[in-house]
């Protein structure tokens, strides 16, 4: 198996609703080590980066005003098939539609609030980093 990093941002509703603990237990559990993790604010230019290739999706307006609505959580996990692992914990964008016993399947509801997000590829996870921690851990 390759050992792989990935990133995940626990987003605004996933902070204020005191989800982090149990979110990213069930990542340890699972067995992904910590490399690095930061709690910060999105400034709309860092969200409009982050989010660039969403840049001409009718929903892309929305997108940057709620995750610029509260602090952040982001974190860089390490282990083997990091980026398919974490987006099967994490589950369907849609919450709504998302399986029990993913992230999104038992603790959230919605589409643009869906508690939490990873990188979908390698090159994803490189310019998403670079947005949040400014380098390549
Ligand atoms: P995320 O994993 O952060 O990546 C892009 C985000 O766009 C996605 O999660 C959703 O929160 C958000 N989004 C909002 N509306 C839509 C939509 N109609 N289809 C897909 N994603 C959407």
């Amino acid at each position: 198996m390759m050992t792989e990093q990935t990133l995940i941002v626990i987003k605004p509703d996933g902070v204020k609703r005191h989800l982090c603990g149990m979110i990213l237990s069930r990542f340890e559990q699972k067995g992904f080590d910590i490399n690095n993790i930061k709690s910060f604010y999105f400034t709309s230019q860092k969200a409009k980066e982050f989010y660039a290739p969403h840049k001409d999706k009718t929903f892309f307006d929305d997108l940057v005003t709620f995750i610029t609505s509260g602090m952040v959580v982001a974190c860089i996990l390490n282990g083997p098939n990091a980026i398919t692992t974490i987006r099967l914990m994490i589950g369907a964008t849609r919450s709504f539609e998302s399986a029990p016993g993913t992230i999104r399947g038992d603790l959230g509801l919605g589409i643009t609030d869906n508690v939490i997000h990873s990188s979908d590829s390698y090159e994803s996870f490189i310019k998403e980093s670079r947005v949040i921690f400014d380098r390549i851990i």
